[in-house]
């Protein structure tokens, strides 16, 4: 299969000569980056219009690292070397002789597009300036810079030291030069790097949207109901992690994240693809955001939650899984999220080996999906998917060209 190659992040974190980061907006993103590449010893300038998000990041390290050394993680010397990388400015001016910006402010283009205009003022003419947008595309922010080839997407995810994953995105406009340095250096960070199509969700949150959005159907078609009018969010979540070996189940994972978050990035990718229905958001989860049951954060969301955000066990949550509904739940699911994967890679988004890298990597699924195609069996995706497909006669269920093809020819996804 053709497509971008998976970088993995190579053993040593030495870099060649010191590299000086830039990063804008000190934020949960901005402040996660700045610790990864302070770690890997860059020299870091984290830069905020708000000096209290800046003293906030800065308080901030200093508790994720003592933490670090009482888990005997890191010594009191490292501590101070990552911390000495850092500094934190208030003047975009003061990013100037950065070898490599990465931009975390507010997801909105017409602010973006003002920073990275300034921005390209101050710096070198090779500074690489790159977004960690997860919604916008890498084209429209690099069509506000006079040298577009050199901007790119740096795609991290949350929390940005923990998770091994980066997306790189190259947008049109960006020259193989920027997407080769961008990788090697991402990858001396000891992160793992996908590159993907500058399309909309990039390859995590386009091929993750079935996990959230089939759950949300199924309970909204009430087949998870069980009696006395338990909502069923516990019997689809319980049947993803039992069957399935998912670490938290749909409902779970939305009430981490935030259905006002996860909702907005539903809205954001369906309206991206043209309302394509395969991404159509659910009214039960605008619902919920809207009441404001956001999930753990407030309090309430599909579960409650005690004052130390663990979730206070529902009567559903004691009954025994039903174990044919358990598989007709996690059949439903897991193909879906297969064919997503099938047809990201059908559309050149990602190579296969970046795809499943992504899931595992990128959001802890425990199994790549195109692996776990081959698992099943193309036969088994295929007509699973037109099972559906001649139950609703929905253009939600369509099967990926591509896993027809591969039945048709005997394939495998191999990776
Ligand atoms: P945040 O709200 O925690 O931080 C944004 C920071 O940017 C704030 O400290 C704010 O003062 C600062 N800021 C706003 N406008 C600015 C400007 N013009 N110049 C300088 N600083 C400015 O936001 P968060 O969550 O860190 O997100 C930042 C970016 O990262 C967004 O583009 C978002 O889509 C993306 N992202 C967020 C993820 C998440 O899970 N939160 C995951 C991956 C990407």
């Amino acid at each position: 299969m053709s497509g971008a190659k998976l970088q993995k992040s190579s053993i040593s974190n030495q870099q060649s000569s010191i590299m000086r980061v830039g990063i804008i907006g000190s934020g949960t993103m901005g402040s996660g980056i700045a610790q990864v590449a302070a770690t890997s010893g860059c020299k870091v300038k984290l830069y905020d219009t708000n000096q209290s998000a800046l003293d906030k990041a800065k308080a901030a390290l200093e508790k994720i690292l003592s933490r670090l050394i009482e888990k005997d993680r890191i010594d009191a010397d490292e501590k101070s070397r990552i911390q000495n990388n850092i500094s934190y400015v208030d003047d975009l001016k003061d990013l100037s002789d950065s070898d490599l910006t990465i931009e975390a402010i507010v997801e909105n283009l017409d602010i973006k597009k003002k920073v990275f205009s300034e921005l390209e003022t101050y710096v070198s003419k090779d500074c690489i300036i790159a977004s960690n947008t997860s919604s916008l595309s890498i084209a429209s922010i690099a069509a506000s810079l006079k040298k577009p080839e050199r901007c790119i997407g740096i795609h991290f995810f949350n929390p940005a030291p923990l998770m091994q994953l980066v997306e790189v995105i190259p947008a049109i406009q960006t020259s193989k030069e920027v997407l080769e340095k961008s990788t090697k250096i991402i990858s001396d960070w000891k992160k793992t790097v996908a590159v993907a199509k500058d399309t909309p969700g990039f390859i995590v949150n386009r091929v993750a949207r079935p996990f959230y959005g089939e759950a949300l159907r199924i309970y909204e078609e009430g087949i998870a109901d069980l009696p006395a009018g338990q909502a069923g969010f516990a019997t689809i979540d319980e049947s993803l992690k039992t069957l399935g070996g998912f670490k938290m189940g749909p409902f779970e994972l939305m009430d981490f994240i935030g259905n006002d978050v996860n909702y907005t990035v539903t809205e954001t990718v369906f309206t991206a693809f043209y309302f394509d229905p395969r991404y159509k958001p659910a009214f039960t989860q605008k619902r919920f955001a809207e009441a404001g049951y956001l999930g753990r954060k407030s309090g309430k969301g599909y579960y409650d939650y005690d004052d130390n955000g663990r979730i206070l066990i529902s009567t559903e949550l004691k009954k025994p899984l039903d174990e044919k509904l358990a598989q007709q739940i996690f059949d439903r699911v897991l193909v879906m999220l297969i064919n997503e994967a099938a047809d990201a890679l059908f559309m050149n988004i990602a190579s296969a080996e970046d795809i499943d890298h992504a899931m595992t990597k990128g959001v802890n699924y425990p199994k790549g999906l195109l692996a776990w195609a081959d698992e099943k069996g193309i036969d088994w995706c295929v007509s699973k998917m037109d099972e559906l497909y001649n139950e609703y006669h929905e253009d939600r269920y369509r099967c990926s060209p591509l896993l027809r093809k591969m039945k048709t020819n005997g394939l495998r996804f191999e990776v």
